[in-house]
This record gives C-alpha cells, sequence and structure tokens, in this order.
C-alpha cells in the first residue's frame, strides 16, 4: 500500500484551484439514471469513489464515457434495478442510487452498506421517507428490496437524532421527482450539494420548490430529459487548504471556492485568528492575523452549521493553537479516529464524550501514523506539514476516495509531500 512522506516546516504559498465537489458529484452520478437519456457531468473531480460509481452505473447497463480528466458522459438508457454488491460494498453513499431506481424503474435492490469507522450511520431515514411515498421495502439476505409500483406524493418528516440526513434526502428528492402527485419533505437537509443536486433535477425537468431551505415540495412530473450540468465546488476540500495555509503560518489564495457556502467555517478560522479575506474576483486569501494562532470552540451540525467533515482537519490545527481547544461532534459522535494518531506525534488530546479538549502547542513531531477514514487522512497530513521531521501516512487509499490530487497541489503550495509505492517502503513498513 501506499504511504505519504511529508516533512514538516515549509510555509505555503501560492493558489490552489478547488476541484468538483465529491458528495455533489455521486449523487449527480445517481441522478443521471431519472432519464433515458444522455446526460454531461462536468468539473468532476478525479477521485476513487467517483470512479467506483461510474462502475456501478455501467453494471446497472449504462454506457459512461470519461470524456476528460473532469468530464463524464453517461448514457443509461437500458438499465436494471439491482445493483452488485461487490461494488456497492466499497462505498456507503452507494446507497444514494435507491431513490433514482426507485423513481425510473419502479423498483430497487440495493445491499446494505456494511459498518464505517465514522459511526453506525443507519439508513432508517431513508427507509421512512420511501415508505412515506408508498414504497414496499424488505431486506432479504443483507438486500434492500423496495416495490415503488404504487409510489405517489405524500408529506415526509426527515429529522433524525442527529438532525436530517443528507443522502436520505437526496434518496426521498430523487424517489418524488417521478411520483405523481406533490411530495413535501420536511426538515429536509439543506446541505449546499442538496441545492446542487436540486439545479441538475430542475434542468432535467423536475419541479422542486423551497431549495436551499429545511422544506421542499416536489410535483411529479412523467419524465425527465437528460443534462449538462456543473459540479459545484468542493466546500471542504477548499477550507482543507485553508488550514494548511494556517497550520503553517502561510498565505494560500483559493480560486473557486464560493465564499457563501464556507460561513461557519470562515467565522470559527476568524476566531482562530486567521483571515480568510474575500478579493474581488471571488478568490479567498487565507492568512494569520498575527503570529499565533487562537484556540477553537467547534460544535459540528448539520449545515449551515459547522461540518463534521472538518472536525478531524481542524482538531490538527487546535494542537498548534494557543490554549485549550474545545471540539464536540454532533453528527457522528464518536468520529475521533484521528485523536490517537495525532497523540503518537505527541499532540495533548483528551476524548470527553462526543468532544475532543486539545491543549495547543508549538511544535508536534513527525511519526508513522495510520489513516482510518477520508478526513483522518487529511488531518493527519495537516499535521505533519507543521510538525518536526516526517511523518509517514499509511492507508492513504482512504484519502484517494475523495481529496483531487492532493499530493500535487500540497506540492504546487511548496510543501514537501511524496507519495512512495509500497516496492519503495523501507523494511519497517
Ligand atoms: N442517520 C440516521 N438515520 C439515517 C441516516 C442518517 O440516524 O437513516 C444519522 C447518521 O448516523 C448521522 C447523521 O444522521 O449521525 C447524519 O447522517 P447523514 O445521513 O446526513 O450522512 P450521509 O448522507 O450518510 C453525508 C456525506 C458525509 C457527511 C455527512 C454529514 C456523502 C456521500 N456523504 O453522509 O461525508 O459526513 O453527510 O454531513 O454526501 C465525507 O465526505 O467524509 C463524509 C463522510
Amino acid at each position: 500500500m501506499e504511504v505519504f512522506r511529508i516533512c514538516g516546516g515549509p510555509s505555503l504559498k501560492g493558489i490552489v484551484n478547488i476541484s468538483g465537489s465529491k458528495n455533489a458529484a455521486l449523487p449527480q452520478f445517481a441522478a443521471t439514471l431519472l432519464s433515458s437519456e444522455r446526460s454531461v457531468l462536468r468539473n468532476v473531480p478525479d477521485l476513487s469513489d467517483v470512479r467506483f460509481m461510474a462502475e456501478i452505473l455501467s453494471k446497472l447497463g449504462a454506457e459512461v464515457r470519461q470524456l476528460d480528466r473532469t468530464s463524464w458522459e453517461i448514457n443509461p438508457a437500458n438499465i436494471t434495478h439491482n445493483a452488485p454488491y461487490e461494488l456497492v460494498r466499497k462505498m456507503r453513499a452507494s446507497i444514494c442510487l435507491l431513490g433514482p431506481l426507485l423513481g425510473r424503474m419502479k423498483k430497487a435492490e440495493i445491499p446494505l452498506p456494511g459498518g464505517c469507522v465514522i459511526g453506525q450511520r443507519p439508513i432508517d431515514l431513508h427507509i421512512r421517507a420511501l415508505s412515506r411515498l408508498g414504497a414496499q421495502i424488505e431486506l432479504e439476505k443483507g438486500i434492500v428490496k423496495v416495490d415503488g409500483r404504487n409510489l405517489r406524493g405524500s408529506k415526509i418528516f426527515l429529522g433524525g437524532r442527529h438532525g436530517s440526513t443528507v443522502t436520505g434526502t437526496t434518496n426521498a428528492i430523487m424517489a418524488a421527482v417521478l411520483a405523481p402527485g406533490i411530495t413535501t419533505i420536511d426538515s429536509s437537509a439543506c446541505e449546499p450539494e442538496i441545492v446542487d443536486l436540486c439545479n441538475m433535477l430542475v434542468s432535467m425537468g423536475a419541479r422542486i420548490s423551497g431549495t436551499g431551505s429545511h422544506s421542499l415540495e416536489i410535483e411529479g412530473v412523467s419524465v425527465l430529459s437528460g443534462c449538462d450540468h456543473n459540479v459545484m465546488p468542493d466546500r471542504i476540500e477548499a477550507a482543507t487548504y485553508a488550514i494548511a495555509a494556517a497550520i503553517t503560518h502561510g498565505e494560500v489564495t483559493l480560486v473557486g471556492a464560493i465564499q457563501e457556502h464556507l460561513g461557519s467555517f470562515i467565522n470559527v478560522m476568524q476566531e482562530s485568528g486567521v483571515a480568510m479575506d474575500i478579493q474581488n474576483c471571488g478568490q479567498i486569501k487565507v492568512h494569520l492575523n498575527n503570529s499565533e494562532l487562537n484556540s477553537l470552540e467547534i460544535i459540528t451540525l448539520p449545515y449551515p452549521g459547522f461540518p463534521t467533515d472538518l472536525q478531524a482537519q481542524s482538531c490538527a490545527l487546535a494542537c498548534y493553537a494557543q490554549g485549550l481547544s474545545i471540539l464536540t461532534e454532533r453528527v457522528y459522535p464518536s468520529r475521533f479516529m484521528h485523536v490517537p494518531e495525532l497523540m503518537r506525534m505527541g499532540a495533548d488530546i483528551a476524548i470527553e464524550g462526543a468532544s475532543s479538549v486539545v491543549k495547543g502547542k508549538s511544535k508536534l513531531t513527525g511519526a508513522p501514523v495510520m489513516a482510518s477514514d477520508l478526513r483522518a487522512s487529511a488531518a493527519l497530513i495537516l499535521a505533519g506539514l507543521a510538525a518536526e521531521g516526517e511523518t509517514w501516512v499509511q492507508r492513504i487509499y482512504h484519502l484517494d476516495r475523495g481529496y483531487d490530487a492532493f499530493e500535487k497541489k500540497l506540492q504546487g503550495l511548496g510543501a514537501i509531500v511524496e507519495r512512495i509505492p509500497e516496492s519503495k517502503l523501507p523494511k519497517s513498513f
């Protein structure tokens, strides 16, 4: 397995182009199945999760072609309704195929995604939403089988213990756009990725109002056309580079990020002494106001709250901030797999219930560490950028699921980072 080697020290400087959003692109690949016509998705990030999704659509019978590094053409004229376990098990997000298959084929069979290190991740809210639309659902030998012959508009409430559900909302929307009658979804998630999906669906002929709020109304139509859609920029990737700039006391300009998507993050950064200046051209320049970072206080919440997908990276930043920082997880209360690995680098962190309490210091020391999931991988690399000596991050296949050309972009900013193939690793690995 490949490993990242990072030599800590250099302040990052320069500009970085933000890629298309993973969490917007994945449900949009699934949404192309709602029409029998050809669709094109542009500004798609180059990620292993995207390639998985493309492979699943091919296995379902769609003709899928990569036109260039960031554009994909999908022709789903002839598809089946059952997704293959060997691919679905590799990516939890494949559950977002449930809504489109049900909408278009009126039936779907998807193996239940397995466990996940960041939390339990049940799909009870997805099931609740589809049942409200009239779908008959059963679980047989680990496969969710859904019969949607009697699908019709209905009232759905999507609030759960941890707020709404992002993928549950996308499934409900995608099943409802082709269900006769009016569907209302209350307590729907309102993440920018959902807005981007709704914009794409509207361009295909769907009738959706309330986009961007917690209350959506959908009037079912009988058929949708194909589309040519640009995937929105990745707000989590943008924020990760902002943290890279702050943690190395550098100056980095984010090109292509959308400021409105980053409200709660910009607020936390400003309070910790990191300026995120919006330039006239829309670019965001990130730099420190003073020579020190102030402690952080973060509570993760559904959008527009602070994103759970930035909690681990913020923890890396807190390790280098003055005083005590507190990071509380309200979306995935046990998403702290990065903590023991940061502690191997000398971080002083205590986990108290669903919070990590971080006592900041000026230096961590590089060490061999293990990535457990996508955002934890990014956190360890960020910590390594400012650490003394070398950090070796193992299991970076997690990183490749969600960060487009991470080491190349970091190298472009002056970081000393390299990807080392298994054959060239020292014997100790
Ligand atoms: N939940 C339930 N029941 C459900 C669905 C969710 O209790 O039926 C709970 C979850 O266990 C969790 C909370 O509700 O505690 C939120 O889960 P949600 O369904 O919103 O998460 P998701 O749709 O499975 C997406 C992103 C995640 C991101 C979360 C939260 C995609 C493909 N994934 O997951 O992204 O953390 O929303 O914002 O969009 C990542 O990119 O690293 C990542 C994990």
